[in-house]
Protein backbone atom coordinates (compact mmCIF):
# COMPACT_ATOMS: atom_id res chain seq x y z
CA UNK A 1 0.00 0.00 0.00
CA UNK A 2 1.24 3.41 -0.97
CA UNK A 3 2.19 5.85 1.95
CA UNK A 4 -0.44 8.62 2.97
CA UNK A 5 1.18 11.90 2.65
CA UNK A 6 -0.19 15.12 4.37
CA UNK A 7 0.58 18.85 3.77
CA UNK A 8 -1.41 22.02 4.01
CA UNK A 9 -0.88 25.62 2.77
CA UNK A 10 -2.34 28.56 4.21
CA UNK A 11 -3.85 30.99 1.84
CA UNK A 12 -1.89 34.06 2.62
CA UNK A 13 -0.67 35.48 -0.32
CA UNK A 14 1.41 35.21 -3.26
CA UNK A 15 3.58 32.23 -3.27
CA UNK A 16 7.19 32.57 -3.67
CA UNK A 17 10.16 30.54 -4.45
CA UNK A 18 10.30 28.95 -0.69
CA UNK A 19 7.21 27.98 -0.47
CA UNK A 20 7.60 25.80 -3.93
CA UNK A 21 11.22 24.35 -3.56
CA UNK A 22 10.41 23.99 0.78
CA UNK A 23 6.88 22.18 0.10
CA UNK A 24 4.78 22.20 -3.22
CA UNK A 25 7.50 20.61 -5.54
CA UNK A 26 7.87 17.68 -3.24
CA UNK A 27 4.18 17.31 -2.98
CA UNK A 28 3.71 17.60 -6.40
CA UNK A 29 6.67 14.35 -7.13
CA UNK A 30 4.75 12.79 -4.29
CA UNK A 31 1.54 12.90 -6.32
CA UNK A 32 3.11 9.36 -8.33
CA UNK A 33 4.67 7.35 -5.16
CA UNK A 34 1.92 8.20 -2.37
CA UNK A 35 -1.87 8.57 -2.01
CA UNK A 36 -1.33 12.34 -1.45
CA UNK A 37 -3.95 14.80 0.77
CA UNK A 38 -3.39 18.27 0.21
CA UNK A 39 -5.84 21.08 1.32
CA UNK A 40 -5.83 24.58 1.28
CA UNK A 41 -5.58 25.80 5.12
CA UNK A 42 -7.98 28.62 5.02
CA UNK A 43 -9.46 28.20 8.43
CA UNK A 44 -5.55 28.51 9.83
CA UNK A 45 -5.61 31.59 7.55
CA UNK A 46 -8.53 33.42 9.56
CA UNK A 47 -6.07 33.94 12.40
CA UNK A 48 -4.80 36.49 10.36
CA UNK A 49 -7.44 37.76 7.98
CA UNK A 50 -10.46 38.83 8.54
CA UNK A 51 -11.92 40.32 5.57
CA UNK A 52 -14.60 38.35 3.92
CA UNK A 53 -13.46 39.50 0.44
CA UNK A 54 -9.83 38.62 0.60
CA UNK A 55 -10.29 35.62 2.50
CA UNK A 56 -12.42 34.49 -0.53
CA UNK A 57 -9.70 35.90 -3.18
CA UNK A 58 -6.74 34.17 -1.32
CA UNK A 59 -8.43 30.69 -1.12
CA UNK A 60 -9.43 30.79 -4.61
CA UNK A 61 -6.07 32.26 -5.61
CA UNK A 62 -3.81 29.66 -3.68
CA UNK A 63 -5.86 26.43 -5.13
CA UNK A 64 -5.20 28.13 -9.04
CA UNK A 65 -1.61 28.40 -7.88
CA UNK A 66 -0.98 24.88 -6.96
CA UNK A 67 -3.35 23.69 -9.75
CA UNK A 68 -1.14 25.34 -12.04
CA UNK A 69 2.31 23.96 -10.07
CA UNK A 70 0.87 20.74 -10.98
CA UNK A 71 -1.65 19.31 -8.25
CA UNK A 72 -3.75 17.37 -10.44
CA UNK A 73 -7.37 16.43 -8.42
CA UNK A 74 -7.40 13.02 -9.87
CA UNK A 75 -4.26 11.51 -8.66
CA UNK A 76 -4.89 13.33 -5.24
CA UNK A 77 -7.29 14.67 -2.76
CA UNK A 78 -7.10 18.25 -2.60
CA UNK A 79 -9.73 20.57 -0.95
CA UNK A 80 -10.21 23.58 1.22
CA UNK A 81 -10.24 23.16 5.11
CA UNK A 82 -12.99 24.85 5.38
CA UNK A 83 -15.44 22.65 3.08
CA UNK A 84 -14.65 20.00 5.99
CA UNK A 85 -16.28 20.29 8.97
CA UNK A 86 -15.83 16.99 10.69
CA UNK A 87 -12.13 18.84 11.25
CA UNK A 88 -13.08 21.43 13.57
CA UNK A 89 -15.10 18.98 15.36
CA UNK A 90 -12.21 17.08 15.90
CA UNK A 91 -9.89 19.93 16.84
CA UNK A 92 -12.51 20.45 19.87
CA UNK A 93 -12.07 16.80 21.10
CA UNK A 94 -8.74 16.75 20.72
CA UNK A 95 -7.96 19.87 22.74
CA UNK A 96 -9.70 18.22 25.66
CA UNK A 97 -7.24 15.88 25.64
CA UNK A 98 -4.14 18.47 24.69
CA UNK A 99 -2.20 19.54 27.94
CA UNK A 100 -1.68 22.85 28.05
CA UNK A 101 2.17 23.05 29.26
CA UNK A 102 2.41 21.19 25.47
CA UNK A 103 0.63 24.28 23.92
CA UNK A 104 2.58 27.07 26.22
CA UNK A 105 5.56 25.60 24.61
CA UNK A 106 4.47 26.67 20.82
CA UNK A 107 6.90 28.79 19.90
CA UNK A 108 5.21 30.25 16.99
CA UNK A 109 2.59 31.50 19.13
CA UNK A 110 4.76 33.72 21.17
CA UNK A 111 6.65 34.64 17.64
CA UNK A 112 3.64 35.93 16.02
CA UNK A 113 1.90 38.16 18.49
CA UNK A 114 5.84 39.67 19.01
CA UNK A 115 5.71 40.16 15.28
CA UNK A 116 2.41 42.02 15.75
CA UNK A 117 -0.68 39.47 14.93
CA UNK A 118 -3.32 39.99 17.67
CA UNK A 119 -3.30 37.55 20.50
CA UNK A 120 -6.74 34.99 19.86
CA UNK A 121 -8.32 32.32 21.14
CA UNK A 122 -7.50 30.76 17.60
CA UNK A 123 -3.92 31.82 17.11
CA UNK A 124 -3.37 30.25 20.83
CA UNK A 125 -4.93 26.79 19.83
CA UNK A 126 -3.60 27.13 15.95
CA UNK A 127 -1.50 23.93 16.39
CA UNK A 128 -4.57 21.53 17.48
CA UNK A 129 -6.43 22.06 15.16
CA UNK A 130 -3.01 21.31 12.39
CA UNK A 131 -3.14 18.41 14.59
CA UNK A 132 -6.63 17.58 13.48
CA UNK A 133 -5.77 17.85 9.76
CA UNK A 134 -3.21 15.43 10.03
CA UNK A 135 -4.78 13.05 12.32
CA UNK A 136 -8.59 12.79 10.58
CA UNK A 137 -6.65 11.83 7.70
CA UNK A 138 -4.12 8.92 9.76
CA UNK A 139 -1.46 10.30 7.38
CA UNK A 140 1.81 8.75 8.25
CA UNK A 141 4.37 11.68 6.90
CA UNK A 142 3.87 15.39 7.23
CA UNK A 143 6.04 17.20 4.50
CA UNK A 144 6.71 20.83 5.98
CA UNK A 145 9.20 23.20 6.26
CA UNK A 146 11.51 23.54 9.34
CA UNK A 147 9.67 26.18 10.67
CA UNK A 148 6.55 24.01 10.88
CA UNK A 149 8.41 21.21 13.19
CA UNK A 150 6.97 21.81 15.94
CA UNK A 151 3.55 21.65 14.72
CA UNK A 152 4.04 18.08 13.51
CA UNK A 153 5.87 17.51 16.74
CA UNK A 154 2.41 18.42 18.82
CA UNK A 155 0.05 16.64 16.39
CA UNK A 156 2.23 13.58 17.33
CA UNK A 157 2.47 14.41 21.24
CA UNK A 158 -1.55 14.64 21.01
CA UNK A 159 -2.32 11.60 19.11
CA UNK A 160 -0.09 9.56 21.70
CA UNK A 161 -1.95 11.00 24.39
CA UNK A 162 -5.96 10.47 22.42
CA UNK A 163 -4.00 6.63 21.89
CA UNK A 164 -2.65 6.10 25.61
CA UNK A 165 -6.30 6.76 27.03
CA UNK A 166 -9.03 5.92 24.54
CA UNK A 167 -7.07 2.72 22.59
CA UNK A 168 -5.16 3.05 19.36
CA UNK A 169 -7.09 5.18 16.57
CA UNK A 170 -5.15 7.16 14.72
CA UNK A 171 -1.76 7.03 13.05
CA UNK A 172 1.38 8.32 14.68
CA UNK A 173 2.49 10.70 11.83
CA UNK A 174 6.23 11.74 11.16
CA UNK A 175 7.43 15.12 9.73
CA UNK A 176 9.52 14.80 6.70
CA UNK A 177 12.09 18.18 6.40
CA UNK A 178 15.08 17.11 3.35
CA UNK A 179 17.99 19.19 5.13
CA UNK A 180 18.83 20.92 1.60
CA UNK A 181 15.34 22.45 1.53
CA UNK A 182 14.82 23.07 5.15
CA UNK A 183 15.21 27.01 5.02
CA UNK A 184 15.60 28.59 1.90
CA UNK A 185 16.61 32.19 2.67
CA UNK A 186 15.13 35.41 0.79
CA UNK A 187 16.61 38.16 -0.83
CA UNK A 188 17.55 39.33 2.64
CA UNK A 189 19.35 36.44 3.66
CA UNK A 190 16.88 35.17 6.58
CA UNK A 191 14.25 33.05 6.04
CA UNK A 192 12.10 33.51 2.67
CA UNK A 193 8.39 34.43 3.99
CA UNK A 194 5.78 36.51 2.88
CA UNK A 195 5.59 38.07 6.20
CA UNK A 196 9.42 39.53 6.35
CA UNK A 197 8.39 40.99 2.19
CA UNK A 198 11.54 39.24 1.45
CA UNK A 199 9.95 37.04 -0.80
CA UNK A 200 10.75 36.20 -4.77
CA UNK A 201 7.08 35.66 -5.88
CA UNK A 202 6.57 32.69 -8.51
CA UNK A 203 3.21 34.52 -10.23
CA UNK A 204 4.56 37.61 -10.32
CA UNK A 205 4.92 39.99 -13.63
CA UNK A 206 8.31 39.64 -14.79
CA UNK A 207 9.77 42.82 -13.95
CA UNK A 208 8.84 42.39 -10.45
CA UNK A 209 10.64 39.03 -10.04
CA UNK A 210 13.52 40.57 -11.76
CA UNK A 211 13.78 43.65 -9.19
CA UNK A 212 12.98 40.81 -6.77
CA UNK A 213 16.86 38.99 -7.66
CA UNK A 214 18.58 42.01 -8.41
CA UNK A 215 17.79 43.36 -4.93
CA UNK A 216 19.59 39.57 -3.33
CA UNK A 217 21.71 40.46 -0.98
CA UNK A 218 25.33 40.38 -1.91
CA UNK A 219 28.69 41.48 -0.25
CA UNK A 220 30.68 44.05 -2.24
CA UNK A 221 33.85 41.45 -3.59
CA UNK A 222 34.60 42.29 -6.93
CA UNK A 223 34.35 40.32 -9.98
CA UNK A 224 37.57 38.62 -9.95
CA UNK A 225 37.54 37.57 -5.97
CA UNK A 226 36.58 33.97 -5.00
CA UNK A 227 32.69 34.07 -3.84
CA UNK A 228 31.77 32.50 -0.51
CA UNK A 229 30.04 29.29 -1.07
CA UNK A 230 27.44 29.77 2.06
CA UNK A 231 26.31 33.40 0.37
CA UNK A 232 22.42 34.09 -0.02
CA UNK A 233 22.97 34.09 -3.43
CA UNK A 234 24.72 31.13 -3.97
CA UNK A 235 21.83 29.16 -1.89
CA UNK A 236 19.36 30.10 -4.34
CA UNK A 237 21.08 28.91 -7.26
CA UNK A 238 21.61 25.82 -6.00
CA UNK A 239 17.69 25.17 -5.02
CA UNK A 240 16.59 26.61 -8.42
CA UNK A 241 18.98 25.64 -10.67
CA UNK A 242 19.12 21.70 -12.63
CA UNK A 243 21.54 19.67 -9.97
CA UNK A 244 24.07 19.68 -12.98
CA UNK A 245 24.17 23.07 -14.03
CA UNK A 246 24.14 24.13 -10.55
CA UNK A 247 27.66 21.74 -10.66
CA UNK A 248 29.40 23.85 -12.74
CA UNK A 249 28.02 27.26 -11.83
CA UNK A 250 28.97 26.74 -8.62
CA UNK A 251 32.62 25.99 -9.25
CA UNK A 252 32.51 29.02 -11.70
CA UNK A 253 31.35 31.43 -9.11
CA UNK A 254 33.12 30.30 -6.61
CA UNK A 255 37.00 30.52 -7.99
CA UNK A 256 36.43 34.40 -8.85
CA UNK A 257 35.87 35.80 -12.42
CA UNK A 258 32.10 36.16 -12.51
CA UNK A 259 30.62 39.35 -10.87
CA UNK A 260 27.09 38.97 -8.68
CA UNK A 261 25.72 40.93 -11.56
CA UNK A 262 26.09 37.97 -13.85
CA UNK A 263 25.08 35.12 -11.55
CA UNK A 264 21.81 36.85 -10.34
CA UNK A 265 20.81 37.06 -14.34
CA UNK A 266 21.93 33.38 -14.11
CA UNK A 267 19.86 32.85 -11.46
CA UNK A 268 17.08 35.28 -13.03
CA UNK A 269 17.26 33.25 -16.56
CA UNK A 270 16.92 29.46 -14.07
CA UNK A 271 13.85 31.31 -12.22
CA UNK A 272 12.12 32.27 -15.63
CA UNK A 273 12.70 28.75 -17.14
CA UNK A 274 11.20 26.84 -14.37
CA UNK A 275 8.34 28.96 -13.81
CA UNK A 276 7.50 30.03 -17.03
CA UNK A 277 5.82 26.65 -18.47
CA UNK A 278 3.18 26.74 -14.95
CA UNK A 279 2.12 30.67 -16.37
CA UNK A 280 -0.10 29.72 -18.95
CA UNK A 281 -2.16 27.48 -16.89
CA UNK A 282 -2.23 29.86 -14.08
CA UNK A 283 -3.79 32.47 -16.63
CA UNK A 284 -6.21 29.36 -17.53
CA UNK A 285 -7.70 29.15 -14.04
CA UNK A 286 -7.96 32.62 -13.34
CA UNK A 287 -10.10 33.06 -16.16
CA UNK A 288 -12.25 30.37 -15.05
CA UNK A 289 -12.62 30.63 -11.64
CA UNK A 290 -15.71 28.12 -11.15
CA UNK A 291 -13.47 25.30 -12.58
CA UNK A 292 -11.22 26.32 -9.15
CA UNK A 293 -14.77 26.38 -7.59
CA UNK A 294 -15.78 22.71 -8.68
CA UNK A 295 -12.62 21.33 -8.31
CA UNK A 296 -12.39 22.21 -4.55
CA UNK A 297 -16.19 20.87 -3.93
CA UNK A 298 -15.46 17.47 -5.41
CA UNK A 299 -12.45 17.31 -3.68
CA UNK A 300 -13.76 18.30 -0.14
CA UNK A 301 -16.48 15.25 -1.43
CA UNK A 302 -13.38 12.97 -1.96
CA UNK A 303 -11.49 13.75 1.75
CA UNK A 304 -14.54 13.35 3.48
CA UNK A 305 -15.37 9.77 2.79
CA UNK A 306 -11.93 9.86 5.11
CA UNK A 307 -12.58 12.14 7.25
CA UNK A 308 -15.90 11.53 7.99
CA UNK A 309 -14.93 7.31 8.72
CA UNK A 310 -11.90 8.66 11.70
CA UNK A 311 -14.43 10.87 13.14
CA UNK A 312 -17.55 8.09 13.28
CA UNK A 313 -14.25 5.93 15.50
CA UNK A 314 -13.39 8.92 17.49
CA UNK A 315 -17.08 9.52 18.36
CA UNK A 316 -17.35 6.00 18.91
CA UNK A 317 -14.54 5.40 21.51
CA UNK A 318 -14.99 8.94 23.33
CA UNK A 319 -18.47 7.47 24.14
CA UNK A 320 -19.65 11.06 22.56
CA UNK A 321 -21.88 8.47 20.10
CA UNK A 322 -24.66 6.88 22.71
P1 LIG B 1 5.36 32.03 4.74
O1 LIG B 1 6.47 31.90 5.73
O2 LIG B 1 5.80 32.77 3.53
O3 LIG B 1 4.09 32.61 5.35
P2 LIG B 1 3.96 29.56 4.84
O4 LIG B 1 4.11 29.58 6.33
O5 LIG B 1 2.60 29.80 4.25
O6 LIG B 1 5.00 30.58 4.23
O7 LIG B 1 4.55 28.19 4.31
C1 LIG B 1 3.92 27.27 3.43
C2 LIG B 1 4.81 26.06 3.27
O8 LIG B 1 6.04 26.41 2.64
C3 LIG B 1 5.20 25.41 4.62
O9 LIG B 1 5.32 24.00 4.46
C4 LIG B 1 6.54 26.04 4.91
O10 LIG B 1 7.30 25.27 5.80
C5 LIG B 1 7.14 26.13 3.50
N1 LIG B 1 8.07 27.26 3.45
C6 LIG B 1 7.75 28.57 3.57
N2 LIG B 1 8.84 29.34 3.48
C7 LIG B 1 9.88 28.49 3.33
C8 LIG B 1 11.29 28.67 3.19
N3 LIG B 1 11.83 29.88 3.20
N4 LIG B 1 12.07 27.58 3.07
C9 LIG B 1 11.52 26.35 3.06
N5 LIG B 1 10.21 26.10 3.17
C10 LIG B 1 9.39 27.16 3.31
N1 LIG C 1 0.53 25.63 9.53
C1 LIG C 1 0.93 25.33 8.17
C2 LIG C 1 1.70 26.54 7.61
O1 LIG C 1 1.48 27.65 8.04
C3 LIG C 1 -0.24 25.01 7.29
C4 LIG C 1 -0.94 23.78 7.76
C5 LIG C 1 -2.18 23.73 8.34
C6 LIG C 1 -0.45 22.45 7.70
N2 LIG C 1 -2.50 22.44 8.64
C7 LIG C 1 -1.46 21.63 8.27
C8 LIG C 1 0.75 21.89 7.23
C9 LIG C 1 -1.29 20.25 8.38
C10 LIG C 1 0.91 20.51 7.36
C11 LIG C 1 -0.09 19.71 7.93
O2 LIG C 1 2.48 26.36 6.71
Amino acid sequence: MKKRVLSGIQASGDLHIGNYFGMIKRMVEYQDRSDLFLFIANLHTLTTIQDPKEMKRLTLQAAMDLLALGIDPDRCHFWAQSDVPEVTELAWILSCVTPMGLMERAHSYKDKVAKGIHPTLGLFSYPVLMAADILINQVQVVPVGKDQKQHVEIARDIALKFNGHYGDTFVIPEPEIPEEVAVIPGVDGQKMSKSYGNTIPIFGAEADIKKCVMGVVTDSKGIGEPKDKQCTLLQLCKVVMPAKDYADFEKRFCKGGMGYGDAKKALLEAIQKTFRPFRDKRIHFEAHPEEVEKILEDGAIKVRRVTFKTLERVREVTGLRY
